[in-house]
């Protein structure tokens, strides 16, 4: 490793040992070393659609069973992945932090719920989980992990298949009132819920320390987060194999692939437990 790293690094850990109030917040570039594609990266298409186009009331409205079909093929990709180094880092920190009387918090904007698998507590899941469900009648929110998550779905959202439709009254049904649910998710062109706003801010405000790992800082809110808190010259870390636009903006900058540098940087040892 260059020794320009080194002593970055060796910088960077002080700060974080006179930090009180540590702010992280990921994108999927954290799980792209758990084998899940990130959106915008090679692997970002399934069959010919962008994930972009997918994840969209639109989309769902025009074709419940096309985004079905997608969400059921995320979920279960996502249960033959574990957590990298790099969310068990993190979760060993905030323990850590804990313990001394600290705060540690991370804000994801991935779905795949890897960051609670490798348990991290103090989480925000701000675009949602691929595991909740919420009710296009009711609202009614709540936990799906089955799989697959209905029967029509068994061995359908292949990307590389079109079959026919499957019939609304076949997909996800509500616990509660049986209409059509989807997934709990924060699609574009939505607004993240009010609850989870809330929180963040609360986050933001209390922040002395922000580490921001492998998002391209493109898609807001969360994309404006390094800009609020650099105006108050809280220092920032960005871990990315990429720059982005928070690499400007960024105290340091660490180029590498996150399940890397965090333990490094998280000064957790991941071998001796
Ligand atoms: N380590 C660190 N960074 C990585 C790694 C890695 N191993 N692999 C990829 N990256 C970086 C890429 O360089 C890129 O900057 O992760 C980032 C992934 O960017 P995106 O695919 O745009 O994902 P993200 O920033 O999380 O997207 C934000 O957009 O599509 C919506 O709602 C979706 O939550 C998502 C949001
Ligand atoms: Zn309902």
């Amino acid at each position: 490793m260059a020794s320009s790293t080194t002593v970055k690094i060796a910088e960077f850990r002080r700060l974080l040992s006179h930090a009180h109030s540590v702010l992280v917040l990921t994108g999927a570039g954290i799980s792209a070393e758990s084998g899940i594609p990130t959106f915008r990266g090679a692997g970002g298409l399934w069959r010919q659609f962008k994930a972009t186009d997918l994840a969209t009331q639109t989309a769902f409205a025009r074709s419940p069973s096309l985004v079905w079909e997608f969400y059921h093929y995320r979920r279960e990709l996502v249960r033959t992945k574990q957590p990298n180094k790099a969310h068990i880092a993190l979760a060993k920190a905030e323990k850590r932090f804990e313990k001394e009387g600290k705060r540690f918090n991370v804000i994801t904007q991935n779905v795949d719920g890897l960051h609670r698998r490798a348990g991290t507590k103090n989480l925000i899941e701000m675009h949602g989980n691929l595991f909740m469900v919420q009710c296009t009648l009711c609202q009614f929110i709540e936990e799906n992990d089955s799989s697959p998550i209905c029967e029509s779905l068994r061995n359908r959202g292949s990307p590389d298949v079109n079959p026919p439709e499957i019939d609304e009254k076949d997909l996800p049904r509500c616990t509660k009132c049986k209409s059509l649910v989807r997934p709990h998710i924060v699609w574009f062109g939505e607004h993240i819920w009010d609850d989870v706003l809330e929180k963040i801010q609360k986050e933001i405000q209390l922040c002395d320390l922000f580490i921001v790992i492998g998002t391209s800082s493109v898609v807001y809110p969360a994309a404006g987060y390094a800009s609020i808190l650099a105006e108050r010259n809280i220092p920032i870390a960005e871990v990315n194999i990429e720059t982005t636009p928070s690499t400007s903006i960024a105290t340091y900058h660490f180029h590498g692939p996150a399940a890397q540098i965090i333990p490094q940087l998280l000064s957790v040892n991941l071998n001796n437990e």
